[in-house]
This record gives structure tokens, C-alpha cells and sequence, in this order.
């Protein structure tokens, strides 16, 4: 099976076109080599309803099985893609942010400062991401090795049997 995926920037400055968005390029290379296929790409800015709003339609319309976000996990006012997250997802998936932020601390304290969650709506898996391109890319290496069971269990798919 390959997955669909979606990667959402959050980001004022690249949304306004002050900043060009690295971070997607970033993550597409990733998923393009483990074979998966990047069906939406989007920058939209930090806002509440906005983020809040494109995740109901990207999760709803049945096109995608992962989404990632990308930015407004840290501490700053306008950082609200944690809070935008949890107001669509169904169930919440701890584990994901519990290891991207154990294996981040490997690497910099400064992964104390990432607040993103991961969790379910309806058959897509919602994982935020640190914003710089780096981060990013580091996190998803982190939860690349378990999505495919992830999405193939969330399908109720009998395939996943042979992953256990
Ligand atoms: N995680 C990893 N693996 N590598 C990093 O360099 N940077 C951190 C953190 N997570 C970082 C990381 C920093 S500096 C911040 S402020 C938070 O993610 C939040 O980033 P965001 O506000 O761009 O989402």
C-alpha cells in the first residue's frame, strides 16, 4: 500500500510570501523515497480557524491518509497549530509526539519547546511538525518506520496482521 499524504505549512510569513516555504520541498523529498505518494501541499497562515478549517476539509474528503503540519508548534502567541489540532482530531495519538520529542532531546533541549500532537479523524492520521526545515525532516524520521501500519490500521486493513 502507498500512502497519500498531505503536508499543511502554518506560517504568517511564508503565507504572506515574506518567506519562501523550504519545509514542504523538505518532507516531499522524504516521502517520495520511501515511495509515498504527496497529494496536497498548502501554506496557510497561523490562525486558528484557518488551520482548524483546512484540516476538516483536507481529512474529510476522503483523498488522504496522513497529514502533516508543519510550524506553529512552539511557544509564541501566534502558535496555534497544536490547539487547531486537537479541536478536529477524534482520538489522540500520544505515543507519535511522545517520540519525536524523546528522540529530538537526543539532539537539542530545544525539543522541549515543540508542543505538537498527533491524533486520528475518522481513517487520517494528523502529525504536527516543527516549523524549520530541519526539524521537520528529523521528526518525520522518527514516525516514518510506523505510519504504514498506522494508516493500514486505521483502514481496519487485514494486511496489517503481518506487521505485528
Ligand atoms: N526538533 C528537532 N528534531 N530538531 C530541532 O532543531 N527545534 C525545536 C523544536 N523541535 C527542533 C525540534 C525548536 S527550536 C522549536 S521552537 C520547536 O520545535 C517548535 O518549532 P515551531 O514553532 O517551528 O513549530
Amino acid at each position: 500500500m502507498s500512502l497519500r499524504i498531505g503536508i499543511l505549512t502554518a506560517s504568517d510569513r511564508s503565507a504572506r510570501g515574506e518567506r519562501s516555504d523550504q519545509t514542504s520541498p523538505a518532507l516531499e523529498d522524504e516521502i517520495k523515497t520511501a515511495n509515498w505518494t504527496v497529494v496536497r501541499v498548502a501554506v496557510i497562515p497561523d490562525d486558528f480557524q484557518i488551520i482548524r478549517e483546512t484540516l476538516i476539509v483536507w481529512a474529510d474528503r476522503g483523498e488522504l491518509d496522513v497529514i502533516l503540519t508543519t510550524g506553529g508548534t512552539g511557544f509564541s502567541p501566534r502558535d496555534n497549530t497544536p490547539e487547531a489540532t486537537l479541536a478536529v482530531v477524534e482520538r489522540i495519538a500520544p505515543g507519535i509526539a511522545e517520540a519525536m520529542r524523546a528522540q529530538s532531546l537526543q539532539s537539542t533541549p530545544h525539543a522541549m519547546l515543540s508542543r505538537g500532537i498527533a491524533g486520528i479523524r475518522g481513517s487520517v492520521l494528523i502529525i504536527n511538525l516543527p516549523g524549520s526545515p530541519k526539524a521537520a525532516v528529523e521528526n518525520f524520521k522518527v514516525v516514518r518506520p510506523v505510519l504504514l501500519h498506522a494508516v493500514e490500521l486505521l483502514k481496519n486493513d487485514p494486511e496489517s496482521e503481518k506487521h505485528h
